[in-house]
């Protein structure tokens, strides 16, 4: 039954007409200097959205502001940091390039976040920070994480890359630990196909931030123009009713041409750290952020509003989700996770039916890295291990319509009845 409409989990938050916003801004802003856009973003997120924040500053990529976070804090080698075993490879690369070593700690399962327990177990003299990271809407048990860490002297960094814009009370994800990092990078809420936020609260650690921040490099002209074409031919190719016609063509040449680079160079997954891995986000970048930014309220509450749909009609069929938020939190993901027991069946099923199912996160650490300075241990955290196994994760980002609600719908009933033995209920 093939359609020839396609839901993409990509680029999310870039409308066709967000795409030639994105172009006309670029003429706009063509004589403005890189720092001026720049200051423009950071007072922006500053002033809307993390007025408690000592400072913000923008990056080429989320990873790439965990590394120079750490850096000017002063990780060193043999220094320890601690992060989730459910995680992206981005942020272990981040800690390796900033020098230190990364310690994992197993997840509690239902909440796809790791715990105060977890944490206490790794501790050592050597560890010197924490990443709490708050997993695909799921916001993690942040202060108590942090008032651990503070009686430790040991400094935390929130990842907000998978759930921007959520909330506990009220208060937003980032606002809590010593620094928190966003992403902007074209699978996440708010994209601009590469780029990532570093919030400074705490405001001791902020004059070397600073100071490292005004001495770094970014992108030429002629490469960040790419990335924004990249980015805009990308988003239009992404549309539902362009992608079979023409879209999924226009990605194939791309990438095979090597015009358009992918979002983790291949060196990365071998722990190979490129010289320009810690980079400022480029002037063109930083306009286009802002644009998205000024939007990002309305970007969140789509966003929300889908997961929410998805969340209460998966509910309603007992399909077993982790990371439900509770009353107290707006949790925001761009993309919705279940269960299931065979997760290649399932990818299959949705796609041929128009649906890019997501395998976030497919291993505990994703891709499980081959080169030992990760120091990674296979078979070491089960329950990450367990949940990698048979997550998959539905589109529900700001571009999704009713319509593409009502056919996940359908989609998700025939599933189940074709194939019961595939789903992991909550009965
Ligand atoms: C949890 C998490 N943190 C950080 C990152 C890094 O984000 P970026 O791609 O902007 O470097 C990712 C990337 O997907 C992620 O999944």
């Amino acid at each position: 039954m093939a359609t020839k409409r396609h839901i993409s989990l990509y680029y999310g938050s870039i409308s066709i007409n967000r795409s030639f916003r994105f172009i006309l801004d670029w003429v706009q802003n063509f004589f403005r200097s890189n720092d001026y856009c720049r200051k423009m973003l950071h007072e922006y997120i500053k002033v809307t959205y993390y007025s408690e924040a000592t400072d913000i500053y923008s990056y080429g990529s989320a990873r790439s502001a965990l590394a120079a976070f750490l850096k000017a804090y002063g990780i060193k080698e043999g220094d320890e940091v601690i992060l989730s075993a459910y995680t992206c490879l981005a942020v272990p690369t981040a800690i390796l390039a900033a020098g230190g070593t990364p310690v994992y700690v197993d997840i509690n399962s239902d909440t796809l976040n790791i715990e105060i327990q977890g944490i206490q177990k790794c501790m050592s003299p050597k560890v010197k920070a924490i990443i709490i990271q708050h997993t695909l809407g799921k916001i993690a048990n942040v202060k108590e994480i942090v008032d651990f860490a503070q009686s430790k002297g040991i400094v935390t960094i929130e990842d907000c890359a998978l759930s921007l814009g959520s909330r506990i009370n009220g208060k937003l994800i980032g606002s809590f630990a010593d620094a928190a990092i966003l992403s902007m990078e074209l699978s996440k809420t708010l994209s601009i196909g590469w780029g990532g936020i570093l919030v400074v609260n705490k405001t001791e650690i902020n004059g070397l931030v600073k100071k490292n921040y005004n001495l770094l490099s970014e992108k030429g002209r002629a490469s960040a123009s790419k990335d924004l074409c990249q980015t805009v031919i990308s988003a239009i190719s992404y549309h539902p009713s362009l992608y079979h016609i023409l879209g999924k063509y226009v990605l194939f040449a791309g990438f095979t041409s090597k015009l358009f680079r992918k979002s983790t160079p291949t060196n990365e997954f071998l722990g190979l750290i490129a010289d320009d891995f810690i980079l400022k986000m480029s002037g063109i970048q930083a306009s286009i952020a802002l644009l998205q930014w000024k939007d990002a309220q309305r970007t969140i509450f789509l966003t929300n509003k889908n997961a929410t749909h998805l969340r209460k009609l998966l509910y309603g069929l007992n399909i077993e989700m982790p990371g439900i938020p509770e009353l107290s939190e707006y949790g925001v993901s761009p993309r919705l996770s279940f269960y299931t027991n065979d997760r290649s069946v399932a990818v299959d099923y949705f796609m041929e039916r128009g649906i890019e199912l997501g395998q976030w996160f497919d291993g505990p650490l994703s891709p499980v890295p081959t080169n030992p300075s990760f120091n990674y241990l296979p078979g070491q955290y089960p329950l990450a291990e367990a949940v990698a196994m048979k997550i998959v994760n539905l589109p529900c980002h700001s571009r999704i319509t009713g319509r593409d609600l009502d056919h996940m719908e359908n989609v998700l009933k025939n599933f189940i009845s074709e194939n019961p033995e595939n789903i992991v209920t909550n009965v």
